[in-house]
């Protein structure tokens, strides 16, 4: 296949409060793509109203995910920042996207049957569509990495199979429009780290989400250093001391996902912490896991808080990255367009 120049893309939804799993498994790891590679990063609120947004939180929302950004360390300047309703080229691929995916395809989904529970009548189009909307995010810049937690392997397949097939049914008008023998990339899913799927404090076979009615189930990015202390040292463990090799965490979901985050803080290999820590209690290791979340995290806290009160700064982070994000989506759709055969103003 034609080589395409590596681009990071990836998305966070404005929906409700940044966790440490959003931070360990995604934000975290776009700051360091950023030494790397030219990346952009997205608000996407587009997906946000797949469910029911109450319009004054949801704009809030959107402003405190890119504070979260800028506070984690993405640079603005560097990188494309932006909020994804200002770029209307995403819904218009993923229009196009919806006549390339499969209804099978999205039948697939286990995110969707998650959200849509039992009602599923009663869920909304764009819901079921969500992922046709995530590949044209992605595909509307011929993004080629994609840093993401493991919840959204499943829907990176799916984007692409989506560029795979638009590639081979279209292949001849592609190479008449001198796109050589494909058009979008398959873009590669990064999903790598010690925490790529980070659990609830209070369950550690259930994923840390922001829907979870327990507070005590996350760390937010928002909450200060006593709140990370009183969740830490709340968090369920078993009554075993802490092994010293990845062996022993089998069958211990708790402690594999206190030892996973303590790894993903720190920035090593699970294997190091465990040289570290086994053999000792979980009290011990819970003090000094408060410590390291407490060092990482409260400045990023106050940092947000900061920048978020400055909304006029904000939203001109995302204007300007929205117009850069423009110019690069633009020349994309109209190659698209003469792909498939549209006329369209030149
Ligand atoms: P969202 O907003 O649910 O989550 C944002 C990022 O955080 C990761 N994540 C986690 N990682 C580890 N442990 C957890 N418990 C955890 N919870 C969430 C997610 O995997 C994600 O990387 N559909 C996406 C947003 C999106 C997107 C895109 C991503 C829209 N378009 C294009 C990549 C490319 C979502 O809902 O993420």
């Amino acid at each position: 296949m034609a080589a395409f120049k590596e681009l990071v893309f990836s998305g966070v939804q404005p929906t409700g409060n940044l966790h440490l799993g959003n931070y360990l498994g995604a934000i975290s790891r776009f700051v360091t793509m950023q030494e790397t590679h030219d990346c952009i990063y997205c608000v996407v609120d587009l997906h946000a109203i797949t469910v029911p947004q109450d319009p004054r939180e949801l704009t809030d929302q959107i402003r405190e995910v890119t504070a979260a950004f800028i506070a984690a360390g993405i640079d603005p300047k560097k990188n494309i920042v932006f909020n994804q309703s200002q770029v209307p080229q995403h819904a218009e691929l993923a229009w196009i996207f919806n006549c390339v995916a499969r209804m099978g395809w999205l039948n697939r989904m286990t995110q969707f049957k998650e959200k849509a529970g039992k009602d599923r009548e009663n869920a909304s189009v764009g819901l079921f569509a969500y992922p046709t909307l995530m590949a044209a995010d992605i595909l509307a810049y011929r993004a080629t990495h994609v840093p993401v937690g493991d919840d959204q392997k499943q829907h990176l397949e799916l984007s692409r199979d989506i560029a795979q097939k638009f590639n081979n049914d279209w292949a001849e008008a592609i190479v008449e429009n001198g796109h050589g023998d494909a058009f979008f990339p398959l873009p590669e899913p990064l999903i790598q780290g010690p925490a790529t799927r980070v659990m609830s404090l209070r369950d550690g076979s259930k994923k840390m989400s922001k829907s979870d009615p327990s507070d005590y189930s996350r760390i937010n990015l928002t909450d200060d250093a006593d709140a990370i202390a009183q969740k830490v040292r709340k968090a369920k463990t078993d009554p075993e001391p802490l092994p010293s090799e990845a062996a022993g965490l089998s069958g211990r979901p708790e402690a594999e996902n206190l030892v996973g985050i303590f790894a993903a803080l720190k920035g090593v290999p699970r294997e190091a912490v465990l040289a570290e820590f086994g053999g000792a209690q979980f009290s011990a290791f819970k003090g000094v896991l408060v410590d390291l979340a407490v060092e990482r995290l409260a400045p990023i806290a106050g940092e947000m808080k900061r920048l978020t009160q400055d909304s006029a700064y904000i939203d001109a982070v995302l204007a300007d990255g929205s117009e850069r994000a423009r110019a690069i989506a633009q020349p994309n759709i109209d190659a698209v367009k003469d792909i498939l055969g549209f006329v369209r103003g030149r």
